[in-house]
């Protein structure tokens, strides 16, 4: 068994759940085998993604308050936010990666919670000052991409940051998931009084974008 073989597995899920019409239904299975140690844990990073930490260092002004993060998985992002004095909620669709985030780290300070962003319960909507997706929007097709967005930014309260990292599309071919994303893709965001701040900053394949809730 090599590191990789989640992502083969994945390949093969996602392409079931799809055929299916259930496009985000293998992220559970998916974690579920990796907690079985069929396949190694995936997305198991346990650093914080480093455009992240830098971004949160750039702005040593800002004063810590509520935050979230948005397919929190196996927590890396949440505790970093955490560590920083932000209130955190990490919410995630799948059960098996909330349970494997908090056996990872007992006594956390992070709320962690099962979350579907295309049924966001309503005390989580309009209830963070900063709401962290990185990865999430580009690991689904669209649909259901646009209504998780719509997720995404109704997490916000006015005056609220959102901080974005996903693939970019460089309009090199690939096989999803990923799904790379555009700036029209990026722009799928731009609801409910968000506006984009700093999208188009790009690092590699990556787009780093920041967007505020105006009202
Ligand atoms: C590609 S993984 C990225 C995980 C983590 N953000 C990271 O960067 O390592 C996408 C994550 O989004 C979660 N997810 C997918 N669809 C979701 C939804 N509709 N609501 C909440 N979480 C979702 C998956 O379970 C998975 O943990």
């Amino acid at each position: 068994m090599t590191n990789r073989d989640w992502a083969r597995r994945a390949d093969q899920l996602s392409a079931q759940a799809y055929s299916a019409g259930e496009p985000t239904a293998w992220f559970d299975r998916l974690y579920a085998e990796g907690a079985a140690g069929t396949i190694e844990m995936p997305w198991s990073r346990t650093d914080p993604h480093p455009l992240l930490r830098r971004w949160i260092d750039e702005r040593p002004a800002v004063e810590p308050a509520r935050a979230c993060v948005v397919g929190c998985g196996l927590g890396a992002d949440a505790e970093f936010l955490a560590g920083r004095g932000w209130t955190t909620t990490g919410f995630d669709l799948s059960p098996t990666a909330v349970e494997q985030a908090r056996a990872r780290h007992p006594g956390s300070a992070v709320t962690y919670r099962v979350a579907d962003l295309l049924q966001l319960p309503d005390d989580l909507v309009g209830a963070f000052d900063l709401v962290v997706e990185i990865h999430t929007l580009q690991a689904m097709p669209n649909p259901p991409r646009a209504g998780a967005a719509r997720g995404v930014a109704s997490l916000l309260t006015p005056g609220g940051t959102l901080f974005v990292v996903q693939f970019r599309d460089t309009g090199v071919p690939t096989q999803p998931p990923p799904f790379p994303l555009s700036r029209d893709d990026l722009a799928l965001l731009e609801v409910g009084g968000v506006v984009p701040v700093l999208v188009g900053e790009v690092d590699g394949p990556l787009w780093r974008a920041e967007f505020v809730r105006r009202v």
